[in-house]
């Protein structure tokens, strides 16, 4: 059987949680590919609002078994934070969620540097969300780092000894107070929990699975706009948000990638800095972020608003090789009086249609296109055929510019406000 991967086309937040959660009932193994706790990704189900950050979406489904894979890194305290609140759900996590050996750990000492990495660049922060992820897979990539495997063997404490020695190093370069013995008891505390855990080699156990026609969905973080090497550079995360990290991130070989869902939201919103061409800083962009309750999952951060991007949108739809793709957030839109789709830029004086290497500072402009907006609250409707014209229109202009279909429309956050578009 293929594999399919859902991830995000955006800058993050586009609602990946609520789809992957809607769609796990069609799956027999949901599994994470990459990224950390930087990751929030919220479900709401009967009545129960949950985030979660690093264990996949897929937990809540009876039976469906959840995979942390190889390409992502683990904080043990949130991590046992994370069990905490499933346990409190009378979730039995430990018959159905596997974490593979060789995803990366992030040190509390990783934290420290990312905390000192972000105080040094002062104004040109990148807005991270300060769990650690840059310095863990840099550490990975540098070939320091430790992994979920290294727990099982008998040196691990002083192998953890060496790396944290590295990093005071590191930290003293930095003009930076810290105390890592202070944050040292909850880790391995944590660590003591995380080793009660199922570890697998997860590369063999979905080899394994793919033979035995197991239905497997691929759940990526963040957004391809965030993406390490295709993302709006620096103000990105550090790993491969992208379809090809769902191989690298699970050891998934190309040719068993079956469909690629993309999410995006029917705007746009990103957290953090960085370049964002069509972000609001009128009353309109509040409005937005006041309907689309947009803060962070993680941070709380208020998200920047703004309208939705086509040739970003193009960009990741190419770069990943969306099949099909999610248009969520519908029903925050409601009642604007119009909406403005950017469908090309002004670049230094040109206008043009896809997205350039340096899209910082004003050497870019948004070119719209307005659209009538649909005045009628969405969240009850359940029905394709129940959608005000302009929704319907809009879809399917959005269909026709972006080339692919657009198979799900949400318009609320629960898992029950999810429209099929057959
Ligand atoms: P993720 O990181 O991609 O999983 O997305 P987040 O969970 O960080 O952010 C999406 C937010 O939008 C969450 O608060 C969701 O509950 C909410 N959400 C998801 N889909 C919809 C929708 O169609 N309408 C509305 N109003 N909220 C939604
Ligand atoms: P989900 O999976 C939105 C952003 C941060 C910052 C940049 C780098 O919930 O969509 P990092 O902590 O990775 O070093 O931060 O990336 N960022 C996200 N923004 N959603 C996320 O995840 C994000 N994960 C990281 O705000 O700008
Ligand atoms: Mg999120």
């Amino acid at each position: 059987m293929a594999v399919d991967v859902l991830l995000g086309l955006q800058w993050g937040d586009e609602g990946k949680g609520k789809i992957v959660d809607v769609l796990t009932s069609k799956y027999d193994i949901i599994a994470r590919f990459q990224g950390g706790p930087n990751a929030g990704h919220t479900l709401e189900f009967d009545g129960i609002k949950h985030v979660l950050h690093t264990i996949p979406s897929g937990i809540f489904h009876p039976t469906a078994i959840n995979i942390i894979g190889n390409g992502v890194v683990i904080d043990p305290i949130i991590f046992k934070k994370e069990l905490e609140g499933l346990k409190k759900l009378n979730v039995n996590f430990k018959e159905k969620l596997f974490i593979s050996r060789k995803a990366h750990l992030i040190l509390p000492s990783h934290k420290l540097l990312d905390a000192a990495s972000e105080h040094a660049k002062g104004k040109d922060k990148i807005g991270s969300t300060l769990k650690g992820i840059g310095p863990t897979y840099m550490d990975k990539t540098g070939r320091n780092g430790l992994r979920i495997g290294d727990i099982e063997l008998p040196d691990f404490t002083s192998r953890y000894t060496k790396l944290v020695n590295k990093h005071k190093q590191l930290l003293n370069h930095f003009d930076f107070e810290y105390d890592v013995e202070a944050m040292e008891k909850e880790w391995f505390d944590s660590i003591d929990l995380l080793k009660e855990m199922h570890f697998i080699d997860s590369e063999q156990y979905l080899a394994q699975a793919i033979k035995d026609g197991k239905n497997v969905l691929a759940e990526g973080a963040q957004g391809s706009l965030l993406d390490i090497d295709f993302g709006t550079y620096p103000f990105v995360t550090s790993s491969n948000t992208v379809a090809a990290g769902a191989c690298t991130g699970l050891g998934i070989a190309p040719n068993k990638i079956g469909d690629v869902f993309g999410i995006f939201k029917a705007y746009l919103t990103r957290v953090g800095s960085g370049p964002f061409p069509t972000e609001l800083h009128d009353t309109t962009g509040v409005d937005i972020q006041k309907a689309g309750n947009e803060f962070g999952a993680t941070t709380g951060r208020p998200r920047r608003c703004g309208w939705i991007d086509l040739p970003a949108l193009k960009y990741a739809i190419n770069v990943n090789g969306v099949t099909k793709l999610m248009m969520m957030k519908a029903d925050v839109l409601s009642n604007f009086p119009t909406i403005k789709v950017c469908t090309h830029y002004k670049y230094n004086g040109e206008i043009i249609d896809y997205l350039p290497y340096n899209i910082e500072g004003d050497n870019i402009e948004p070119i719209y296109n307005e659209l009538p907006c649909w005045k009628v609250d969405l969240t009850g409707l359940t029905d394709m055929s129940d959608l005000p014209k302009e929704l319907i229109d809009y879809v399917t202009y959005l269909e026709k510019e972006l080339e692919t279909p657009i198979t799900i429309v949400s318009v609320g956050p629960d898992r029950t406000q999810t429209i099929l578009n057959n």
